[in-house]
């Protein structure tokens, strides 16, 4: 059972993954995003199936919950979620996403993560429908809008993906988070977030900086205009 809870809304919160920091010295990568007052790490997990990349898996996570308090924001991209849930929760995940696409029955899924200790997301790609979620949207903790095509870091935003937060804040409870995902920098964040998104995932904007802390600064600020 986790024992870290996703934050509840309203607020912005900046969720960096570590996708591109420095693979070599993730546990230091974290501690800096951390004494930048961020609460929430985004961990992209890719299997080279359901995405065209291969990122990390359980034995990692479990290794990365040694050194971080932060709510560990697991984001599975890969074909069948169903068969390494458990794992991934037992790892030390806190808050389990997994993409509308990949799964047969979603409800069974959400109430299974919920059996596992963690908090449920679904997500779903920048081609895939609301109404694809729209049973399944208020069962969750949080819903993750990709604003690129998964599967790498660094890509470009795109605004008509990011647009469907506004239908999908219609059809959640107040309580439900509404996280965005890719290509999220400051020139680009405050479109989502005057979409409803509240949660925001932002990788190269945040270790590709020197400055860390600058650069979440930076973030909230372009929020918040
Ligand atoms: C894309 C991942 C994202 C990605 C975001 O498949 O899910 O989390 O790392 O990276 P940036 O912020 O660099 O677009
Ligand atoms: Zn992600």
């Amino acid at each position: 059972m986790s024992q870290r809870h996703l934050p509840q809304p309203p607020g912005i919160q900046i969720s960096p993954s570590i996708l591109s920091a420095d693979f070599a010295n993730l546990a230091s990568e974290i501690a800096e995003v951390e004494s930048a007052g961020v609460q929430i790490i985004h961990l992209d997990v890719m299997d080279g199936h359901f995405v065209p990349n291969i990122t990390m898996g359980p034995p990692v996570i479990s290794k990365l919950r040694k050194c971080s308090n932060s709510v560990f924001d697991t984001h599975l991209m890969i074909s069948d979620p169903m068969k390494y849930a458990e794992d991934f929760a037992k790892a030390g995940a806190d808050h389990i996403t997994f993409h509308i696409e990949t799964v047969d029955d979603p409800v069974a899924f959400i109430e299974y993560l919920h059996s596992l200790g963690v908090t449920a997301g679904v997500s779903l790609n920048p081609d895939t429908p609301v109404e694809s979620i729209e049973e399944v949207a208020p069962l969750c903790d949080m819903v993750l809008v990709m604003t690129v095509h998964p599967g790498f870091g660094g890509q470009e935003y795109i605004d008509s993906a990011a647009r469907k937060c506004i239908r999908i804040k219609e059809i959640i409870p107040s309580n439900v988070r509404i996280e965005v995902d890719g290509g999220i920098n400051p020139q680009t964040i405050a479109l989502p977030v005057s979409y409803g998104a509240d949660t925001i995932v932002a990788g190269h904007a945040v270790f590709s900086k020197p400055d860390r802390k600058s650069a979440i600064d930076a973030l909230l600020r372009a929020a918040a205009r």
